[in-house]
């Protein structure tokens, strides 16, 4: 196959007299990553040998053989026969040296009325374009898990935090429904995103455009782009599209992140919300007792480098002058690895949800009962009885400090001592901060009223069908 160990001087136009420096040769090279790419640029390659035969650049037979010769190349490399080294460059010169070995001199006709500037753009935007679906697809069948475990919990309470202090009680449910909600907006966000990955730069040539009579719309639909580059120069050096899904893909990063790092906890025994299953945990090489959420905190370690994908993006395009320059080659692994990463991650996370993890209900139970988080609801209680919210506030507040002076909780206090401390207390206060109560009454619209958290689920379970 093509092991060619051409000099690099090959690849020049005959200005080059002497070949590049072994080292300065594996610098310069992007082949060892951009292979990656290899599936979009024979795809890419035949909507441009279509365009060049159909607007009569080249012949309709050489365009048929440039197509078929690339497709060649497609099954060699899907077979494991085309590997090619250093001395290739990039994946754009292996493909075109190449198809020149397999069909003879038409081959180096392909890059006709073409540069590898609009050819990696075009390139990049099918791979991300692609990758994007898949993402979206990950998110739908993690929120497929976080539905039915919302579906199972609804009138299970877990203690709502505010500072990461008991705040309110509230549905389990309505807790995995936020990151619904949150992932909703991720998937979205990238549909978004997908609409300006999807435009074609291919026909800006070098930086310019082309002499030569060009159809870029005809081989933009071959490629179901949704559209082209209007300005060439914008076609070869933009880059926003990778730095959007980078930013994007840190959103979705983050989200993971808040939750593993709410796993990490309720797994710990000072919550015990959680019991980690066998199959995510992992044990302590010197620990017998320990079993580790290495899942959800190998996700939240991975959050950081998506993060610096992003920042490299960033500055990589800070002060490039216009058009193309040799920096951009390094756009790639840093998409490549930020694509990646999401996608492991969103993986070993809905593994996690759906099979990794039991919420220990009776320690829920417990949990929801041994603290102060209906002292609102006293307060409500009596603002219902037209005492003004912020004195009955101030009085909660009173009872709180006595009661914890006495080591009770308030469902422990008697008639007595409530009518004591206002008149408006009647017996039914018991039911008033009993804490499924506390939940129930909390029926405004978004709040976590099992009514509410009910319709919130099916609406959700309605929207993950969407498309
Ligand atoms: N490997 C290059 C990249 O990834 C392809 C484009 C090279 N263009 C150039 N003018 N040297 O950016």
């Amino acid at each position: 196959m093509t092991q060619a160990n051409q000099p690099s001087t090959q690849t020049w136009s005959q200005r080059f007299e002497s070949t590049l420096h072994p080292a300065i040769a594996d610098f310069n090279a992007s082949i060892h990553f951009d292979i990656q790419l290899i599936e979009y640029d024979l795809t890419g390659s035949q909507a441009h040998a279509e365009m060049l035969a159909k607007t009569g650049i080249i012949s309709a037979d050489e365009g048929a053989e440039l197509v078929r010769g690339l497709e060649q190349i497609r099954q060699e490399y899907r077979q494991g026969n085309f590997t090619p080294g250093t001395d290739a460059e990039d994946v754009h010169f292996a493909v075109e040296r190449r198809l020149t070995e397999l069909v003879g001199d038409v081959g180096k006709k392909l890059h006709t009325a073409r540069s590898r500037n609009d050819q990696v753009g075009t390139d990049t935007r099918l791979y991300l374009r692609d990758q994007i679906q898949q993402i979206r697809q990950q998110i739908r069948q993690f929120q497929e898990v976080l539905l039915s475990l919302a579906s199972q919990h609804v009138r299970t309470l877990i203690p709502g935090y505010t500072h990461l202090q008991r705040a309110q009680p509230i549905s389990l449910a309505h807790h995995l429904l936020a990151y619904f909600e949150m992932t909703q907006r991720d998937w979205q966000r990238l549909g978004e995103i997908c609409q300006r990955v999807n435009i074609s730069p291919l026909g800006s040539g070098a930086l310019a455009g082309t002499t030569f009579p060009i159809d870029r719309h005809f081989a933009a639909e071959r490629l179901n782009f949704g559209g082209v580059y209007a300005n060439s120069l914008d076609g070869v050096s933009d880059r926003d599209f990778a730095i959007e899904f980078l930013c994007a893909a840190s959103l979705i990063m983050v989200h993971l992140s808040r939750l593993s790092e709410e796993v990490i906890l309720w797994a710990s025994q000072e919550f015990s919300f959680v019991s980690l299953k066998d199959s995510c945990a992992t044990g302590s090489s010197i620990m017998p007792q320990k079993k580790n959420p290495d899942v959800p905190e190998l996700v939240r370690g991975k959050t950081g480098r998506v993060f610096g994908h992003l920042q490299a993006m960033l500055v990589l395009m800070k002060g490039l002058p216009l058009a193309y320059n040799k920096d951009l080659q390094e756009d790639k692994e840093a998409l490549f690895d930020g694509v990646k990463t999401v996608k492991v991650c969103l993986e070993a996370m809905t593994i996690l949800l759906s099979e990794g993890l039991e919420f220990q209900t009776a320690r829920l139970t417990e949990a929801v009962n041994e603290d102060f988080s209906n002292a609102t609801d006293v307060a409500d209680y009596l603002a219902k009885k037209g005492v003004p919210f912020r004195e009955a506030y101030g009085l909660v507040g009173k009872v709180v400090k006595t009661s914890l002076a006495a080591n009770k909780l308030l469902k422990d206090l008697t008639l007595d001592e409530w009518k004591d401390l206002h008149p408006a207390f009647e017996a039914d206060v018991y039911d008033a901060i009993a804490p499924e109560q506390v939940v129930s009454a909390r029926n405004s619209y978004g709040g976590t009223g099992f009514e509410q958290v009910q319709k919130a689920l099916e609406d959700a379970q309605k929207r993950v069908k969407e498309e």
